[in-house]
């Protein structure tokens, strides 16, 4: 059958069906709830979240599934740069984006420089509640680390952009590996060489790690129906990583200004920038994604997310959203399903319809 696969086994679920994990508040547990249910794996994507948060959070998942789930943590989850970033050229860079804030009349906030790693303390928190996954990206967790979740039980799935990162990772000794194409909505995870030099396609990345790695595969970028999941198990994937059509769905925490963006012709273009978080990310074309170019200087992350999150809730009031970002992937044109579950059993239901019963991935 088309969904028994390494995935399947490897996580104990029916379908190799991944929730993406939406980091940045994006993530909620009736999201992660509604896909665990319906025999996926849900994600939570928690690397924003305190260590007592991603507790609550865990509480919260128990009550609503016993199903297997995943949590998501960056290992880089502020840049190098910042603790060294001179004052004069964080006033300066702010500058640049002055005409934003003076044109919704917001003051320019203040911003320190002060940001310490919120990654060793929310890995005691992930081993406490230890979940049935542990996905990262931005980076590997260390030796001791990928030790103590093989001891726990926790299976480990690393994020890679290019063959290369996925090469560490497997000789790191993760479980499986994300092949995260670049047609994916949110940041682009590299973390050996810069993401705007790490450009693959899901299916040509799906098709270098199979040649060349043995660790499980899970495609992650620009799918989202039943054909396209048929797709990718037929290039060599075990599974596959869903973020924006789930991101669509009523349960995920995007505004609803977002989610209609989703549905609507908004989605013909999505652009890769660095403007919103200092990270390269994908999101839908608009306003501020063409008038920020990728040449722009902007803050190390995560300053310039809290330099632009202080424009957001003026810019919702005055209706001025196409000063905000909105993530989506490349492939949201068809989307259909606002409900989780719904989603589900379509995707279920038109990858059965593509593959005959009898097909083995495997
Ligand atoms: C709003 C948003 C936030 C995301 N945050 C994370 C994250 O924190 N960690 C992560 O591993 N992937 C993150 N992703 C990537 C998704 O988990 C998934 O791999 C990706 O969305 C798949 O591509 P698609 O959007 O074309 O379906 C995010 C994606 C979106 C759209």
């Amino acid at each position: 059958m088309w969904y028994q696969t390494k995935i399947t086994r490897l996580l104990g679920i029916q379908y190799p069906i991944l929730l993406g994990p939406m980091g940045g508040g994006f993530s909620t547990t009736a999201l992660l709830a509604a896909v665990s249910n319906a025999g996926g794996l849900g994600s939570f994507g928690a690397y924003t979240l305190s260590p007592e948060e991603m507790l609550r959070a865990a509480e919260e998942i128990r009550l609503k599934t016993d199903k297997p789930y995943n949590v998501n943590l960056w290992v880089s989850d502020v840049d190098e740069q910042l603790q060294t970033y001179p004052l004069k050229e964080l006033e300066r860079v702010k500058g640049l984006f002055k005409p934003y804030f003076d044109e919704l009349g917001v003051p320019l906030p203040d911003l320190q420089t002060d940001i310490p790693s919120k990654f060793e303390k929310q890995v005691e928190a992930l081993f406490q509640i230890r979940p049935a996954v542990f996905s990262f990206i931005f980076g590997i967790p260390s030796p001791e680390i990928l030790k103590e979740c093989r001891r726990l039980g926790i299976k480990t799935v690393g994020g890679a952009t290019t063959l290369d990162e996925g090469i560490l990772l497997e000789s790191a000794g993760v479980d499986a590996i994300v092949a995260a194409g670049f047609e994916a909505g949110g940041h682009r995870p590299s973390f050996l060489q810069p993401a705007q030099d790490s450009l693959t396609g899901t299916f040509a990345l799906v098709q270098q790690l199979k040649a060349k790695i043995k660790t499980p595969i899970i495609a992650a970028g620009g799918i989202v129906d039943g054909k396209g999941i048929a797709a990718a198990l037929t290039l060599g994937a075990d599974a596959v990583q869903l973020g924006t059509a789930f991101l669509a769905c009523e349960e995920s925490n995007a505004t609803a200004v977002h989610r209609e963006l989703l549905f609507s012709q908004a989605t013909k273009y999505t652009v890769l920038s660095k403007s919103l978080t200092g990270r390269m990310g994908r999101m839908l074309r608009n306003r501020i994604s063409q008038e920020v170019p990728f040449s722009t200087d902007v803050l190390p992350f995560p300053l310039q997310t809290r330099l632009l999150a202080a424009l957001k809730p003026e810019a919702f009031r005055q209706g001025k959203t196409d000063l905000i970002n909105f993530w989506s992937g490349q492939n949201a044109v068809s989307l259909t399903h606002r409900k989780a579950e719904e989603l589900m059993q379509s995707l279920i239901e038109d990858v059965s319809e593509v593959c005959p019963s009898d097909k083995d991935f495997d």
